[in-house]
């Protein structure tokens, strides 16, 4: 499959079923593993259809990468600074989706916010990507504030504004 066959686009609410479904199933295969079973659970709840509808109400940004009709990879945006979701489909991983995804959460942001300190929290199979994408961890590996073992992660960025001056 040639990454160049990926299409990306703004999720509207109408998507909320299908990003439920394919972030539910990575989460299950990936993340709950190494979670207590409670925070997994209120993983997979806050992975629910209504739930994601709701934060995308909210102003929450995701960025969808499709192949044809299929769903294969969600990334998702709070505030325009904290990445809050990142799935890529197993079957699709390890062929550039998240690089892609992240370049425009990104992009997005800086444009929108001129976002000059990216956050997130990162499952422990995720550091080494985000690594690659220049986040550094900023605190030891712990429980985040929903209860989800990671460690927290940040990426200084030039802001957009000042890199023009
Ligand atoms: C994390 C995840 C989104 C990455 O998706 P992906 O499409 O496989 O990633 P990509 O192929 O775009 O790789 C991104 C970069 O990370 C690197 N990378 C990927 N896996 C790696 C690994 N295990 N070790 C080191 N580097 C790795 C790639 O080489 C690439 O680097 P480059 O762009 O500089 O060449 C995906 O593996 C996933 O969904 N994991 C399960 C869910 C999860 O843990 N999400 C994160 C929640 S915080």
């Amino acid at each position: 499959m040639p990454t160049t066959a990926v299409h990306l686009r703004l999720g509207r609410p109408e998507d909320a079923r299908a990003i439920s479904l394919l972030a539910r199933r990575v989460a299950r295969r990936w993340i709950l593993p190494e979670q207590s079973h409670e925070a997994g659970q209120a993983l997979l709840l806050r992975l629910g259809t209504r739930a994601l509808r709701e934060r995308m109400r909210e102003g929450q940004r995701f960025h969808l990468a499709w192949l044809g009709e299929v769903l294969v990879g969600i990334a998702a945006m709070r505030g325009d600074s904290h990445l809050v979701h990142f799935f890529v489909g197993t079957r699709y991983q390890g062929r550039g989706i998240a690089r892609r995804l992240w370049e425009r959460a990104m992009a997005d942001a800086v444009r929108r916010a001129g976002t000059g300190r990216f956050t997130l929290n990162a499952t422990r199979c995720a550091v080494p990507v985000y690594r690659r994408f220049g986040f550094v961890p900023t605190g030891p590996e712990g429980f985040s504030p929903s209860g989800v073992l990671t460690t927290p992660m940040a990426l200084e960025t030039v802001p957009a504004r000042r890199a023009k001056a």
